[in-house]
């Protein structure tokens, strides 16, 4: 028996390896197209796209386009984005847009004219009569697929027997449920084409291991260390503790103390700090204003875990005057959920009660060495003052991302191209930090019946 394909959760505590073709190969990369992209419940997009009957948005997904559309006021639907008759796009999806959106009464073609209703059934066809009475409603209709949603985000599946999406999205999902999502509002989002795997991209966001070699400026709040958990297809990251006695000491969440002499000092600058370099996502106003008056309103010599609650209660009034209730998140559900969820294949979420800052990667076409990156920061906001966005194209720099996000892309491309070095002897995820990498490869290799981890002889 193949012993690689006998990876369990479980063993994801071992040392592992997992080959690399999965990054760097044509062939597997056109073999997603058959093996998992079809297969899998994805995110697509926000409700917040769809806020009219008529509104609707392309989501392309490798050679692949949909439409998603709102068809009455609680309904939306999902069609390939191809038109019945000869196959022509119903909405062109050039290289250079991430998403075309917009709003319709009916979808017309541009070739010859066939329409369609938001409900996807044919409405015009010049000169039917020329076919002798062989079109019919079933050959003229749009092609429909799977739509449901969760946490505000739109999740679509091209497969007709696949799973209920909340079985998919289980077990995380029932945590998450708690942060509310479906109740943030983009606050701003970003795309560019990146040129590495899109598992490459991803990856860079799944593991917090890389922080002390990558993002070392963050250590002057403290050491860094993670741990990295699967569950089921999906998995979480939380800060964790190398000393076993100082577990459950601090939070696990980004909303953390520092751990400076005086923590009402370095847990504001920590907030802020986060914050800033990460393009004003991972906080908000009220959490960096509450922890700047940590010093005026708290003696000196108040432990890290009493600041951290007095930022928290705070901020939480603050909020609850300008009329954003925070949800009630029970401690152990707080714990549990960590810092930051990778929901297979390819969305991220660190999370925060107000907030989350997120990502997405998908293919560029069939080429396994581009990708188009998105990142997007959600946040609650007093009904009425959600502001409005739209995607931006931006380079991958500083000055656009922040200076955290710049670091990560000042690996990404060039660890796509390190693993095609025939001097590469072959992956060595760390066991601890990086079982979110791991757990990854398990179920794409399920999917893909390829790539399976084997244990580092
Ligand atoms: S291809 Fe659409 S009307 Fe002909
Ligand atoms: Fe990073």
């Amino acid at each position: 028996m193949d012993k690689r394909i006998e990876i369990s959760e479980r063993d994801l505590e071992e040392a592992l390896t997992y080959p690399v073709d999965a990054f760097i190969c044509p062939e597997y990369a056109r073999a997603e197209q058959e093996l998992l992209w079809p297969k899998i419940w994805q995110m697509a997009g926000r409700e917040e796209d769809l806020p009219e009957v008529g509104s609707f948005f392309t989501y392309n997904i490798a050679d692949e386009s949909i439409i998603i559309l709102r068809s009455a006021p609680e309904t939306l639907k999902a069609f390939y984005n191809v038109c019945p008759h000869r196959g022509r796009q119903l909405i062109n999806t050039p290289d250079d847009c991430n998403q075309v959106r917009g709003r319709k009464p009916n979808f017309v073609c541009g070739f010859h004219g066939w329409s369609y209703d938001l409900d996807g059934q044919n409405c015009f066809v010049l000169d039917p009569e020329d076919w002798k009475g062989a079109l019919n409603a079933e050959r003229t209709c749009l092609s429909e697929l799977k739509v449901d949603t969760w946490g505000g985000w739109i999740y679509i599946n091209m497969d007709p027997d696949c799973e209920p999406l909340r079985d998919f999205l289980e077990p995380a999902a029932g945590i998450l449920d708690h942060f509310q999502f479906e109740k943030m509002r983009y606050k701003w989002r970003q795309w560019s084409v990146y040129p590495c795997n899109w598992k490459t991209a991803i990856e860079a966001f799944m593991e917090p291991y890389h922080v002390t070699g990558t993002h070392s400026q963050l250590l002057k709040y403290g050491e860094y260390y993670a741990y990295s958990k699967a569950f089921g297809m999906h998995s979480v990251s939380g800060f964790d503790e190398r000393d076993s006695s100082r577990k459950n000491s601090q939070s696990t969440s980004v909303t953390r103390a520092g751990s400076g002499s005086d923590p009402r000092i370095s847990t504001y600058e920590l907030i802020r700090e986060n914050y800033e370099t990460l393009n004003y996502s991972a906080g908000t106003d009220t959490l960096v204003a509450a922890a700047s008056r940590l010093a005026d309103e708290l003696p000196e010599g108040t432990p890290a875990d009493q600041v951290i609650a007095h930022m928290m209660a705070s901020a939480k009034a603050d909020d609850a005057e300008r009329g954003i209730i925070w949800p009630e998140i029970p401690p152990e559900v707080m714990a549990e959920a960590g810092l930051a969820w990778t929901l297979f294949p390819n969305q991220t979420i660190l999370q925060g009660v107000t907030f989350a800052l997120c990502y997405r990667t998908r293919p560029y076409g069939d080429d396994p060495n581009k990708c188009i990156f998105e990142s997007y920061a959600l946040e609650r906001y007093p009904e009425g003052e959600e502001p409005t966005t739209e995607w931006v194209q931006a380079e991958p720099t500083a000055e656009k991302w922040g200076a955290v996000l710049a670091q990560d892309f000042s690996n990404m491309e060039w660890v796509q191209r390190g693993m095609k070095s025939r001097g590469f002897r072959g992956t060595l995820p760390n066991p601890h930090q990086e079982r979110k990498i791991t757990n990854f490869h398990r179920v794409l290799s399920q999917y893909m019946g390829r790539g399976h981890l084997s244990h580092l002889e």
